[in-house]
């Protein structure tokens, strides 16, 4: 889902190199690049970027960067901004699911191949077959025949149960893993999963915030809006109003702040916040690194749970990427793909090349000026 006019791309790189470069990697030369981008853009509003690369010693390079402007005062992004991640939240959704793949103490305990319908109550589909065989890597892939059908998913004060309920009236339109197709109310459900398998049933958000976001110490991360707008630096989103679309969708217009669409999620979020309720910094985007603690090195998500959800399943349009990106973590935004690939193509091809080491992300927070239409 396409919630708003901003967005964050995680991407992570196997590129070989005989030794880890220290240089800046975030110096004066992509710095004006994406100032460029912004300008080229007529964007009213900025982006925040994370660099990750592992030294040679398995210890982390880390820059971080805000860029352009957070808010319509005028305030800058700085790496502490918050930004709404939309769809990228689904990141932390299937990590959660991960956690619970991986904990021993359930009863019964549950794999990524667990069905649905041996664990989710009153779960049914329209076909039989993916009614019975749906496991839960098929909803994190986006495969279970069921388009997008969000006119049934946007009922702002719905309830887990009542969505659940609803999806056996939804049409497929593929068969099962016959192809992707994007679909909310699946991470929705993924969401439901803690509150349904833990004897203590907590709400997603909590669940996400006692065994990622605090074990990880990912301070500024939320899922409510109210907490995040408390520490005055959460971004606004941007929308452009009075332009000729077909003449020139990128034309500045006159910029309008939205209002943030989930405001009412509050603490404990509700069946928005896994497919697309995470509020965040470049600098906690950093931390996450790969699911270990920052500086006791202790494991929060194990590397098995990592290496799933960083794992592409099924391809749209036979086609991964465009550039070389073994690992693509998630989806994004279309302009925020073009200007993450237009950074790497910067970087790879940049005239003081960059020795690109084994392992390393960009990461990129920004809210763009986008038309509301196309959210
Ligand atoms: C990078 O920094 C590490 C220590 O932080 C050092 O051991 C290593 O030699 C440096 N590598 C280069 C290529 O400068
Ligand atoms: C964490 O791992 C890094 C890299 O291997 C190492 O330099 C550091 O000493 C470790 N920290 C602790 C507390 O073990
Ligand atoms: C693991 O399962 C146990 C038993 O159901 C539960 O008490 C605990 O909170 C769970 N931990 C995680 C991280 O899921
Ligand atoms: C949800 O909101 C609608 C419109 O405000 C209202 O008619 C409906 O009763 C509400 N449903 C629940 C379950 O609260
Ligand atoms: C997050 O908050 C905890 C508790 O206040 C603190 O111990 C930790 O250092 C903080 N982490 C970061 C990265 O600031
Ligand atoms: C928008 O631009 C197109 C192409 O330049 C033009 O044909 C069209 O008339 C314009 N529409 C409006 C409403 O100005």
């Amino acid at each position: 889902m396409h919630f708003l006019s901003i967005g964050t791309i995680l991407l992570s790189f196997g590129i070989y190199a005989s030794a880890v470069d220290n240089s800046t990697i975030l110096s004066p030369k992509i710095d004006t690049f994406i100032n460029n981008v912004l300008a080229e853009w007529n964007t009213a509003g900025g982006v925040a970027v994370a660099v990750v690369r592992m030294d040679a010693q398995g210890g982390w390079l880390v820059e971080t960067k805000g860029y352009g402007v957070a808010k319509a005062d005028g305030t800058k992004v700085t790496q502490d901004t918050i930004f709404a991640l939309g769809s990228d939240s689904k990141l932390f959704d299937i990590l959660a699911t991960g956690l619970l793949v991986s904990n021993q103490s359930l009863t019964p305990q549950i794999s990524w191949k667990t069905k649905l319908a041996s664990i989710m109550p009153g779960w049914k589909l329209m076909d039989p077959v993916a009614s019975s065989e749906s496991t839960i890597m098929d909803l994190m892939s986006h495969r279970t025949g069921l388009p997008r059908h969000d006119y049934s998913y946007f009922v702002y004060n719905d309830t887990f149960p009542a969505l659940i309920h609803r999806l056996k009236y939804l049409k497929p339109s593929a068969g099962f893993r016959q192809i992707f197709q994007y679909n909310n109310m699946m991470y929705a459900v993924l969401s439901y999963l803690p509150t349904v398998l833990l004897p203590h049933k907590p709400p997603f958000v909590r669940y996400v915030k006692e065994h990622i976001l605090d074990s990880l110490g990912l301070n500024s991360t939320t899922y409510s809006h109210a907490t995040a707008t408390a520490t005055g630096r959460m971004a606004d989103g941007f929308a452009r109003t009075g332009i000729n679309q077909t003449a020139n969708p990128l034309d500045a217009g006159i910029p309008r702040v939205l209002p943030y669409l989930f405001d009412f999620a509050g603490g404990d979020g509700n069946t928005f916040s896994g497919p697309g309720g995470v509020l965040t910094t470049a600098v906690d985007a950093m931390l996450l690194l790969n699911g270990q603690h920052p500086t006791t090195n202790a494991t929060i998500i194990p590397p098995g749970v990592v290496q799933m959800v960083a794992t592409g399943v099924t391809v749209p349009e036979g086609n991964a990427c465009v550039i070389p990106i073994p690992q693509r973590m998630f989806l994004s935004i279309t302009l925020m793909q073009r200007f993450v690939r237009a950074l790497c193509h910067c970087l790879w091809r940049g005239a003081d090349p960059v020795v690109l080491p084994r392992s390393w992300c960009v990461l990129m927070l920004g809210a763009f000026v986008r038309n509301p239409i196309r959210l």
